[in-house]
């Protein structure tokens, strides 16, 4: 399979520390043993506190949309350091670049292209324009619920949603820089156009991702314990 997985921030470089990096590496490794790998990595704690400093400083959103940029893409080179010779060894900047770069048959990886989104969105185009089997979006909650569940104690999990649904829900997300929230809109427009399959899923343990992968290879695919957005 041609899989792309958008690794948040949060999940990968909460707070900066390589053993993280190199749990996940070894486990993307493992995975691309059997399938090509394109990776796009968030920017994390570190992305939002230098958009909060620049805008109190005075920047405009755009200008923090590019230091978000700039964060997602040093911790796509820690991921490349970690990965080692699995890995592509420079950051694509853009899809063309990405496309030309997963020809060298290495795990490719990258970080944010433009202002005004989040790498979700990255990962979502990316995967359209590849026309990659599987998206995966791990996070720092198990799937989609229908209201936040570190608030909501009624909130429920949705195992599947439809792509329009998950639009319809991202419609209430705002876009301002280093906003949070599970996936960003513009990933919810593209997955949706695309209708490439999306995995929602925790992405705390690498091991979850490994067995999600495993599971979607059988025949009929195993179920998996994330949210699936189905096109
Ligand atoms: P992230 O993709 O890390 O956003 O980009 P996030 O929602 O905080 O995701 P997690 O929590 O890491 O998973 C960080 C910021 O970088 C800018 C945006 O300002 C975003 O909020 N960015 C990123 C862009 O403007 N364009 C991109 O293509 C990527």
């Amino acid at each position: 399979m041609l899989i792309v997985m958008s690794l948040g921030g949060s999940i990968l470089a909460g707070e900066l520390d390589a053993r993280r990096f190199k749990t996940y590496a070894d486990a993307m490794k493992q995975i691309s043993k059997k399938h090509k790998l394109l990776l796009v990595t968030g920017g994390g704690v570190y992305a939002r506190k230098y958009i909060q400093t620049a805008k109190a400083a005075g920047a405009d959103e755009v200008t923090c949309d590019f230091i978000g940029i700039d964060v997602t893409r040093l911790n796509a080179k820690i991921l490349i350091a970690a990965l080692g010779k699995a890995a592509y060894p420079e950051v694509p900047h853009d899809y063309n670049e990405a496309a030309v770069a997963a020809e060298s048959g290495k795990i490719v990886v990258m970080g944010g292209v433009l202002p005004g989104q989040t790498t979700d969105a990255v990962a979502a185009a990316l995967s359209e324009y590849l026309k990659a089997d599987l998206l995966l979006i791990p996070t720092s909650v198990d799937g989609i619920y229908s209201a936040d569940p570190n608030v909501d104690k009624n909130a429920v999990k949705y195992s599947t949603m439809t792509a329009s649904e998950l639009v319809q829900m991202s419609g209430r997300t705002s876009l301002s820089a280093g906003s949070k929230s599970p996936v960003d809109p513009i990933a919810c427009k593209l997955i949706e156009r695309s209708g490439i399959r999306t995995i929602i899923l925790d992405g705390s343990d690498p091991e979850n991702l490994i067995k999600t992968i495993e599971g979607e290879e059988q025949e009929p695919r195993k179920e998996c314990n994330g949210t699936v957005i189905t096109p």
